[in-house]
């Protein structure tokens, strides 16, 4: 860190890209994050699911990029973000069909009512990180959670925030001075969800992290105080 990234371009990404990004979650997603490996759930039974949806989403919703070599044009990392909606992300959760991925993640915010000083609107969610096996630990992964931050920044949003399913997105996020707001042990789900978490070994803490945007003043926190 910082490496040379002069071989790749980032572009913004849009639904026309979706089949691309599909194959490439496929490929690259699904099979390595920990807490999919865990729950058994593969890439096809997911997309069956909300996910497919949070993908489309997140390519739709302007704020989501890929880093491309610049000569072969392959993909080499996406940062997949969308606004977050902290009412959704619970009926998701609390929906009888829905993923283990997506009733596990939920359970982060079990604690949470609302996030103060953030708007409906203000929360930047990303949702997807992910490099390609043949890039990683080159510190392409922080250099797309980096340009996450700083589009959240430049377009307004007050906070950004990742559930952190991996130890790596975590320490990124340790890196760029996200707050973990709360944690989930998997190994403490084995049962409910039929999990196994002895094939995951070291990976069994996921996170809500997240980071405010001081400058970014929030909506209802612009109204005269009554004193
Ligand atoms: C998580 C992920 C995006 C990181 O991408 P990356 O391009 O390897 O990230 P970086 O090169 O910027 O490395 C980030 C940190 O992880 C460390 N790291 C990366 N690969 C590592 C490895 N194989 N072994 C040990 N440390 C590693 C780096 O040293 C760096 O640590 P530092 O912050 O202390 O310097 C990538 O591993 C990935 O796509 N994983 C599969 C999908 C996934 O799980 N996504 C996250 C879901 S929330």
């Amino acid at each position: 860190m910082p490496r040379d990234f002069t071989d790749f371009e980032f572009n913004f990404l849009t639904s026309d890209d979706s089949e691309e990004i599909i194959k490439f979650l496929d490929e690259q997603l699904a099979p390595r994050v920990p807490l999919i490996k865990a729950t058994g759930e593969t890439s096809a039974s997911l997309l069956g699911k909300i996910y497919m949806r949070d993908v489309l989403n997140c390519l739709e919703s302007g704020l989501s990029f890929a880093a491309r070599h610049k000569t072969t044009k392959t993909i080499a990392g996406v940062a997949l973000s969308e606004i977050f909606s902290l009412e959704e992300t619970l009926k998701v959760a609390a929906m009888k069909n829905t993923s283990k991925m997506n009733q596990i993640l939920g359970k982060l915010y079990d604690n949470i009512t609302h996030f103060d000083g953030v708007d409906a609107q203000g929360m930047l969610h990303l949702y997807v990180l992910c490099t390609h096996q043949d890039y990683a630990n080159l510190g392409l992964g922080s250099c797309l959670f980096q340009k996450t931050l700083e589009l959240g920044k430049e377009r307004g949003f007050q906070a950004m925030n990742v559930e952190a399913a991996n130890s790596l997105t975590a320490r990124i996020g340790d890196r760029f001075e996200f707050e973990t707001l709360a944690m989930v042990d998997l190994t403490t789900l084995e049962e409910e969800f039929g999990i196994n978490t002895s094939i995951i070994p070291g990976e069994t803490i996921i996170k809500l992290m997240m980071k405010r945007f001081p400058g970014n003043i929030s909506i209802s926190n612009t109204s005269p105080q009554s004193h």
